[in-house]
């Protein structure tokens, strides 16, 4: 693993959830933490992450370089690190989770809600997104007119939408209880896809969310706009 010189207090509120940096100031101070055996009090002191050792109340902080977080995004935030005029996702992530490097792996529109993955970990970023993987994501969506059956087959055969892009065939599901809702799997991300989709059935999307990602599905209790760390087992369950 490669390493990473960090402030003490950094590391120890980045790698703990709960613990900001006022907090690990404090630990130091009281003489708390311990780097490599020694008792460091000066939270400024300088650690390589992934090398030293630091034990917080004599419990050992294990370093995790990546991050992979579970926002639930809300409209109104772009997906991108930064943005001259609107919000970005970054910013709804809470300090204790925040890492150098952390973007969203891949991009919902500005008015799409939504599970949207973060990550540090470029290299997983990177085969998630890659064409080839057809990582498919499921989405709620609901439209201006009620759902026709003739969708089905039209989304099945691989739709050419406007612009002349063509889709990879792609699924829709009814639901009951709604004649204007559906849920829609696709397994590629062109600029708008589904909008466009929707158009081209001379239909329009009103309200899009996605609830899932290849086999990890949004945890139906983080509320707009909070985030959730994962581990890497439950996102390798995307790829
Ligand atoms: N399709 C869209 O049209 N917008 C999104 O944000 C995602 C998929």
């Amino acid at each position: 693993m490669k390493s990473e010189i960090m402030r003490v207090d950094k590391y120890i509120s980045n790698q703990l959830n709960g613990v900001s940096r006022k907090d690990a100031k404090a630990l130091c101070r009281k003489g708390e933490v311990l780097v490599n055996g020694n008792v460091v009090k000066n939270s400024d002191e300088k650690i390589t992450a992934g090398k030293d050792t630091v034990t917080v109340q004599g419990e050992e902080i294990a370093y995790k370089k990546y991050v992979y977080i579970m926002l639930n995004k809300p409209q109104g935030y772009v997906c991108s690190t930064h943005d001259g005029k609107s919000p970005t996702v970054l910013e709804l992530v809470p300090p204790e989770l925040f890492r150098e490097g952390l973007f969203p792996a891949g991009r919902l529109d500005k008015d799409t809600e939504g599970f949207v993955l973060l990550t540090n970990d470029g290299e997983l970023a990177h085969k998630m997104l890659l064409p080839k993987s057809h990582v498919e994501k499921k989405y709620y969506v609901e439209l201006e007119k009620p759902v026709e059956d003739y969708y089905i087959s039209e989304f099945e055969k691989g739709m050419e939408i406007d612009g002349g892009d063509v889709c990879l065939p792609a699924r829709i599901e009814f639901v009951p209880e709604n004649e204007k809702a559906c849920y829609v799997y696709i397994s590629e991300g062109m600029y708008h896809q589904i909008k466009r989709m929707f158009h081209k059935l001379l239909n329009k999307v009103v309200f899009l969310k996605r609830v899932k990602i290849g086999n990890l599905e949004m945890n139906p209790d983080l509320a707009l706009g909070e985030c959730l760390e994962l581990l890497h087992k439950d996102v390798e369950k995307i790829l």
